[in-house]
């Protein structure tokens, strides 16, 4: 590294090794401006980074995140979209990108589909864990932030937003539902999920985003 690298730059470069990062909450929580930040931290220095996001990341599944964010359907067949999706996700763009050591940082993955098909629309966790068993064979992200806050500072966080999509005009409960999915599955698998509380000022939520990646070696001080 040169030596006009920024400290908070350098601070990434004690890893060579890819990462798996996933970025989760319920809409309005604040998620992507954190990840935009990490991503510009990790490119500065120097690390191989693939930014990617679900439901998409492939032509294929972008066209399938077009229809699950805008076309009536029931609650299998949106499941049925969002795996798809994510299968294509999988073969063609994160697993190559791991294999080769990059860090891969995507914008939802699996804990949304249990959240949001699972916990928001009331649909049947055991298929969704067949689901999971299929297309994922077995992968899983090493490490999942969970931005949490109440739904309705989120609903006041998104009024200001642009037109919403099926799933931001659901109601109140509907969020709760979502939220309660999250916490669900970050009790079911503790040591993979960072909870951030989200509810507090973004520079409080970057201190704690920092102080996961501190915690698990990551990054150096
Ligand atoms: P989001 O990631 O919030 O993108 P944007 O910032 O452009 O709104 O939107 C994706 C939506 O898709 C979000 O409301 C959650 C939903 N979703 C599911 O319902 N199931 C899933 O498996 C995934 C990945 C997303």
């Amino acid at each position: 590294m040169s030596q006009d690298t920024p400290a908070q730059v350098s601070a990434f470069v004690s890893s060579i090794q890819g990462r798996f990062i996933t970025f989760e909450g319920i809409d309005g929580a604040g998620k992507t401006s954190h990840l935009n930040a990490m991503e510009a931290q990790l490119r500065a220095a120097g690390l191989d980074v693939v930014r990617t996001r679900e439901p998409g990341g492939t032509p294929l599944a972008e066209k399938l995140r077009e229809s699950v964010l805008h076309d009536s359907m029931d609650p299998l067949t949106e499941s049925l979209l969002v795996f798809a999706a994510r299968r294509d996700h999988l073969v063609r763009v994160i697993e190559p990108a791991l294999a080769r050591g990059a860090w891969v940082l995507c914008d939802r993955f699996t804990d949304a589909t249990f959240a949001y098909q699972g916990g928001g629309r009331g649909f049947d966790q055991g298929v969704l864990q067949t689901l999971e068993q299929w297309v994922q064979a077995g992968r899983q992200p090493e490490l999942t932030f969970l931005f949490d806050l109440p739904p309705e500072t989120a609903a006041q966080r998104l009024a200001a937003a642009r037109s919403p999509d099926r799933f931001e005009s659901e109601d109140r409960a509907f969020f709760e539902r979502v939220r309660a999915g999250y916490l669900a599955r970050q009790q079911a698998m503790p040591e993979r999920f960072a909870l951030i509380d989200a509810s507090r000022t973004p520079d409080e939520v970057g201190e704690q985003v920092h102080g996961a990646l501190l915690s698990r070696g990551w990054v150096r001080a």
